[in-house]
């Protein structure tokens, strides 16, 4: 027989690993470490929302769904994305959900892409959109952010990065890692330009709660928009629910009917409890998550205040559980940084470079842990960087 590795497909052998799992592979192993390098809200799901789950066993809702969710569920979404973003969906064909945001993308990338066709997306950026991309034999192209522009995207520099054969852009605000959101002026702009250029947009609005100055505002809902556009969202960050395994797709009818293609054949359907779940959270969340933002936004403050006081430039992330400092004068990769980091104050960050090569000189500090955690990390982090 062959070597075992031999069969695996090359577009697969050729994909690294995550960087974040390799990383905290080794803080897991380290006593007394802090980590801020958590993807995820430290709060536990509200309540109601597992009771909702746990009666939904009772009852004994054990069954398969519908493959585009249950209709009670699809109801709910499409009246939340009307009430909060504006845009009016059919649930009967216009919603699919699906196990996270990460298998809707999956869904959209696979029903898009013909082999070659090029998706940009705007980097640093969440981990799994270039690999996704990759795994559907598209062709990756960045487009940088930068900190001046508050890591929202930079007309010029899209531009600049398009090629023929673009067929879609992802973007993702506020952003995963660096708390970096588009202002309506900006998406008026990216709007004009991607219908110039006759392009999908993939909107990854998981964040979209989480936006601490200024209100979101989804790219869907520009006029003549909503007719290009992939609308995502879920109930992982906001609700605080990302065991649930549950997110959500809207789109034009025959987008959803080739995502559908893949989720039904892939996965057939989300797990009916956790359907239930996000029936609860959709309809009596609001409050629960609206305290977790609160803590948030208080422990952003703090956070963002005391990196820039012990001499690590960071911006205001407008959005998210994320603050994005710049490392660049200790004259390292922002993976010997985060390595000194853990070594010597026992505080673990993700290297920028992690989410992309443009994210080098930057480290992801995740405020998704308790104010007192960030206390003693932001000392711990002073008295070390002191002597660097
Ligand atoms: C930008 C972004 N999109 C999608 C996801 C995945 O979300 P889900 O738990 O819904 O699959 C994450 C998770 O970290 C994320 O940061």
């Amino acid at each position: 027989m062959k070597d075992i590795k031999s069969f695996i497909a090359k577009h697969v052998v050729d994909l690294p690993r995550s960087g974040i799992r390799e990383f905290f592979a080794v803080a897991a192993n380290m006593q007394d470490a802090i980590s801020l390098g958590i993807g995820e809200p430290d709060f536990v799901t509200p309540w109601h929302i597992r009771e909702a789950a746990i009666f939904a066993l009772e009852k004994g809702r054990t069954c398969y769904t519908d493959n585009l969710g249950l209709r009670r569920l699809r109801n709910e979404i499409a009246k939340y994305v009307g009430k909060n973003y504006g845009i009016e969906y059919d649930p009967s064909c216009e919603i699919l959900v699906g196990v996270g945001v990460s298998e809707v993308l999956d869904c959209a990338l696979r029903a898009i892409i013909n082999p070659g066709d090029k998706i940009m997306y705007h980097e640093p950026c969440f981990v799994s959109y270039s690999p996704s991309i990759k795994l559907c034999h598209g062709i990756p192209v960045p487009v940088k952010t930068r900190p001046e522009d508050g890591f929202s995207f930079n007309m010029d520099e899209v531009r600049k990065s398009w090629e023929p054969g673009c067929k879609a852009i992802v973007i993702n605000f506020p952003t995963n890692p660096t708390g970096g959101v588009a202002e309506i002026s900006q998406l008026r702009e990216l709007a004009e330009f991607v219908v110039e250029k006759d392009m999908l947009v993939i909107s990854d609005e998981i964040y979209s709660e989480l936006r601490y100055e200024g209100g979101h505002v989804s790219i869907a809902s520009l006029p003549g928009m909503k007719d290009r556009c992939i609308f995502m969202h879920g109930f992982s960050k906001a609700f605080a629910m990302t065991g649930f395994r549950i997110g959500y797709a809207c789109a034009p009818k025959a987008l959803i009917e080739g995502m559908m293609k893949t989720h039904q054949y892939a996965i057939m359907c989300a797990p009916i409890v956790s359907q239930e779940a996000a029936i609860e959270a959709l309809l009596r969340g609001g409050p629960s998550m609206e305290k977790m933002r609160e803590q948030y936004m208080r422990r952003r403050d703090f956070i963002v205040r005391r990196f820039n006081e012990m001499g690590l430039d960071c911006h205001l992330p407008k959005g998210t559980f994320y603050a994005f400092p710049c490392v660049k004068r200790y004259g390292m990769s922002s993976m010997d940084f985060a390595k000194t980091l853990l070594e010597k104050a026992k505080v673990a960050v993700v290297p920028g470079s992690a989410f992309g090569p443009s994210g080098d000189g930057y480290v992801r500090a995740s405020f998704s842990t308790s104010y007192e955690n960030l206390m003693e990390a932001a000392d711990r982090m002073e008295s070390v960087l002191k002597n660097l």
